[in-house]
């Protein structure tokens, strides 16, 4: 992502802030794992959002209008010997130079430097009660301030989310966002049908999650988007199963939940598909079903539409179809009314997606279900999840979970299927793994 990209994210940040207030947005941790062993280090994405500054111990301070800068990056020091053991970092003259700070400060200054920042300043925009340090330290620094009253100074009076603004911002995909998102999914849905092709009964789950990593890995997606599922036969009615550890069944389905991240761009892709290349006829008929309820869902994302819509369709499409099975039994109206399916579809059909994989924005603005607009990108997810031991259906429907996960632009005019290369019809997932 060229530099000049998140300038123009700070610029419109610093334009909604308002002159004489003050944001603060701290990065993430990095956190252990076990002993001297960290997880991978992964920015918290709105921090990254707006400086690209991809180190722990660091805090953005954004102050429009001030004269001797309106960005200023608390991070490391260059240290020499941590250079050696742990590699590169960007110290402050990279903070600068390359992050283009208007100045750095050391980490370690911060609660020296800060209070004199939110001297006089009205509102303190941060994100509020999500870093229990962060709060503790604003509450601090403001009180440091409240300390000096007697000679002049102004303490902030009002502490506001920084979210509302930014989250408003990252909600609206750019062009340089979307690339990042198209190669996420390109991958990921090559990924897809990778798994499809190696995929054989005898096999266990996390065999087929290595092939996930492998070729994510491989096409430089370095993370998986979140863990991913890889839920063969009764596994996939789990809906957040991540054990991956079972072998896979001659005759079962398996579903793989499974997308990349690509430079902090998420995709979420589910697809599901028998273990042995042939659905069975039960298995057939309630994939199709799920398949016309997410094409069919699809078909309501264009601007001016809302955010329900596309659930509500889901949800008419799947209560028909379980009915004309003869899972469901009596009106469809009255079932939908009743919400009889959520015996079988218990979860929505789709999130907003972006860095974070349930990203960011509002889905309701004052009370009203947010209405489409080009550039917003969701996941639309429709399911069905009938367990081994459900007593109200006829056995030959139990023990089967389906879920088929598209990820989805809005565009000027109606949407794109930004993960459309993973097979996904019955015949495309048959005539690709016979050809395995
Ligand atoms: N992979 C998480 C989800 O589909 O929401
Ligand atoms: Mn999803
Ligand atoms: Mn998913």
């Amino acid at each position: 992502m060229k530099s000049s990209e998140f300038k123009k994210r700070r610029k419109r940040l610093l334009q909604q802030l308002g002159v004489g207030n003050i944001a603060l947005l701290a990065s993430a941790d990095h956190c252990v794992r076990n002993r001297d062993v960290h997880y991978p280090f992964r920015q918290d994405s709105d921090f990254f959002y707006l400086t690209g500054f991809n180190e722990p111990d660091a805090l953005a301070v954004f102050v429009p209008g001030r004269e001797q800068g309106e960005y200023l990056l608390f991070c490391r020091e260059f240290d020499p010997t941590k250079a050696l053991w742990e590699g590169a970092h960007a110290g402050l003259q990279g903070a600068t130079r390359d992050y283009a700070a208007d100045q750095a400060f050391p980490i370690t200054e911060m609660d020296t430097i800060l209070p004199s920042l939110l001297e006089d300043k009205s509102k303190v925009f941060y994100p509020m009660g999500r870093d229990a340090e962060l709060d503790r330290k604003v509450q601090a620094w403001i009180s440091t301030v409240r300390g000096k009253s007697r000679t002049g100074v102004v303490a902030p009076n009002e502490v506001a989310a920084l979210e509302r603004i930014v989250h408003e911002m990252r909600l609206f995909k750019s062009p340089e966002e979307i690339k990042l998102l198209r190669r996420a999914a390109e991958v990921s849905a090559a990924g897809h049908n990778k798994a499809m092709q190696v995929c054989k009964a005898g096999l266990y789950e996390y065999q087929i999650e290595a092939e996930l990593t492998y070729h994510f890995n491989g096409e430089g997606l370095r993370a998986m988007a979140y863990p991913a599922i890889v839920a063969g036969g009764e596994n996939a009615c789990t809906l957040h199963y991540t054990d991956n550890g079972s072998k896979l069944k001659h005759g079962d389905l398996l579903l793989i939940d499974a997308g990349g991240e690509c430079n902090h761009y998420a995709a979420d892709i589910t697809r599901t598909f028998p273990v042995s290349g042939r659905f069975s006829e039960p298995q057939r008929l309630l994939y199709q079903l799920v398949l016309d309820a997410q094409l069919a869902a699809i078909a309501q994302i264009k601007p001016g539409a809302t955010w329900i819509e596309p659930h509500e369709t889901a949800v008419a499409v799947l209560t028909q179809g379980l009915v004309n099975l003869g899972l469901l039994k009596g009106r469809v109206k009255k079932l939908i009314k009743d919400e009889k399916y959520k015996a079988f579809y218990m979860h929505r059909t789709g999130h907003w997606l972006g860095m974070d994989v349930h990203d960011v924005g509002d889905y309701k603005i004052a009370q009203q279900w947010r209405v489409f607009e080009p550039g917003m990108v969701l996941t639309v997810e429709p399911g069905l999840y009938i367990p081994s031991d459900c007593k109200k259906v006829d056995g030959q429907w139990c023990g089967i979970g389906i879920r088929i996960e598209d990820d989805v632009l809005v565009t000027a005019d109606g949407c794109e299927v930004l993960t459309a290369a993973a097979a996904k019809s019955v015949d495309a997932i048959e005539a690709l793994m016979e050809a395995s």
